[in-house]
């Protein structure tokens, strides 16, 4: 019966991979949405697709935040650091959600579990753009901004549209004319409706989704069937070819479609 399961695994991460055009799939058994300890195992698989696939040297890794990510920053190890050296940024401004699971707390976390190095960038979540273009001179965070600008590696989530403007406290006429919209996910402060069409941007400081083109390595980590619109949704934008980390309860919804 194991071999039965890893086979069916096997075949889904390969229709999974066709189907969103990614550069690789991995589905760990289980739902994150049910079972909390699934995300721990998508956390273990990061940890071996940055063995695998990080080229040896220096890499900047630029990382997102939310509760993914947090348990992914428990699991990674010190064997991703031999024969590199990492620095872990942030990948955007904005400390709109709770210290546990701001990018800054993650980033500092991965550091720390691989014996690199971090730097934060300490922003407020802001509703203008014109704020940000001031602070953005500021010498503390235009330094972290100059290292953001050189990462080559991305580790990021993808989240269910109307549960991220909710816990980033969003403005209600804001929220309101997303689901007006149908916003489906949201991923590096986007919001994006079902056929990936990007229908609002949050004002930051740091990555879009256009500059994942110019990266070595980006891996999504993001499962639990209440995320298979986002994920679905986010791989039609299109972002460059990432690795794909996810579970059995988001996947199955996605093959289902
Ligand atoms: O951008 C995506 C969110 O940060 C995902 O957060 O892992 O708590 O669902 P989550």
């Amino acid at each position: 019966p194991l071999l039965e399961t890893l086979t069916g695994v096997s075949k889904k991460e390969r229709l999974l991979q066709d189907k969103l055009g990614l550069a690789g799939c991995h589905i760990v058994p289980g739902d994150s949405d049910d079972q909390p300890e699934v995300k721990a195992l998508m956390g273990r698989l990061t940890n071996q697709v940055l063995l695998d696939e990080m080229p040896p040297g220096d890499s900047i890794v630029a990382v997102m935040g939310g509760t993914t990510m947090a348990i992914v920053s428990e699991t990674l190890t010190e064997s991703v650091s031999v024969d590199r050296h990492l620095t872990f940024v942030p990948a955007r401004g904005g400390m709109g959600e709770s210290p546990a699971i701001q990018a800054n707390t993650i980033a500092a976390r991965m550091a720390l579990a691989t014996h690199g190095e971090s730097q934060p960038l300490y922003l407020p979540e802001l509703t203008s753009n014109a704020t940000y273009d001031t602070l953005r001179y500021e010498p503390m965070i235009a330094n972290t901004l100059a290292t953001i600008e050189r990462a080559n590696v991305v580790i990021h989530c993808v989240g269910d549209a109307v549960a991220m403007a909710k816990r980033r406290q969003m403005p209600a006429d804001v929220v309101a004319s997303l689901e007006k919209q149908h916003v489906v996910g949201e991923a590096f402060g986007d919001f994006f409706d079902a056929s990936g069409q990007i229908v609002y941007r949050v004002p930051k400081l740091g990555l879009s989704i256009s500059d994942l083109d110019a990266m070595d390595l980006v891996v999504a980590v993001a499962g639990g069937h209440t995320k298979a619109a986002a994920i679905d949704a986010y791989f039609k934008i299109p972002p460059k070819a990432t690795y794909l980390i996810t579970d059995e309860g988001a996947a199955d919804m996605i093959l289902k479609k």
